[in-house]
């Protein structure tokens, strides 16, 4: 069979999920979910993120210089995903999934109280490249919970990491399985 090439990225899943906290000029803070990221670069620490363009979020990580991505985990997922309803500039989609902020240690932007783990960055540049942006963030500082890190990992048998599959459909891994490498 063949596959319409614009259905690829349903095929690379499930996408690792984050929710990516930022503040605009005035002091909102806003949140919302990504699953076009990866790791980048070791040495400085990288992430990068596609994020379509005038999105809230690459608009206020390229004004104030910084953004939180926090991985999505199976206890605030629900709420977590709501972010992604598109709300006027300026309103709060915490508030709108009931979710609370708590202030970060090095940057601006606000962690998310309910994440196990928040990734503080600081904007490191952003490329166009197709239809999306690439936000690239340098990673400054990380606050998790005592019981969310296993082996540098989340602790998945614990908070259970979530991934997009595609449209309505998530997956929470939880199982781990160790494969022998020279
Ligand atoms: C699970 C999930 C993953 C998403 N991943 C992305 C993504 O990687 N890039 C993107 O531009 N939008 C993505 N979206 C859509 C944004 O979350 C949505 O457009 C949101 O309203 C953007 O909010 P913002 O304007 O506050 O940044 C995703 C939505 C969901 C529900």
């Amino acid at each position: 069979m063949n596959i319409d090439v614009d259905k690829y990225y349903g095929l690379i899943s499930p996408r690792p999920t984050v929710c990516i906290s930022t503040v605009d000029s005035d002091g909102n803070s806003n949140l919302a979910p990504y699953s076009f990221l990866t790791p980048l670069s070791f040495n400085p620490p990288l992430i990068v993120i596609g994020v379509g363009e005038g999105k809230d979020t690459i608009v206020n990580a390229r004004d104030i210089g910084d953004f939180v991505v926090t991985p999505l985990t199976e206890d605030w997922m629900v709420e977590g995903i709501k972010t992604g309803e598109s709300l006027p500039h300026g309103e709060s989609e915490f508030d709108l999934a009931g979710l609370n902020t708590k202030s970060s240690e090095k940057i601006k932007s606000p962690s998310v109280a309910e994440a196990a783990v928040n990734i503080e960055c600081e904007y490191y540049g952003e490329y166009e490249i197709g239809d999306h942006l690439l936000l690239v963030g340098e990673v400054v500082n990380i606050t998790a919970n005592e019981d969310a890190v296993k082996n540098d990992r989340i602790a998945l048998e614990k908070y259970g990491a979530v991934g997009h599959i595609s449209g309505e459909e998530f997956a929470v891994a939880r199982d781990i399985t160790e494969i022998e490498r020279n």
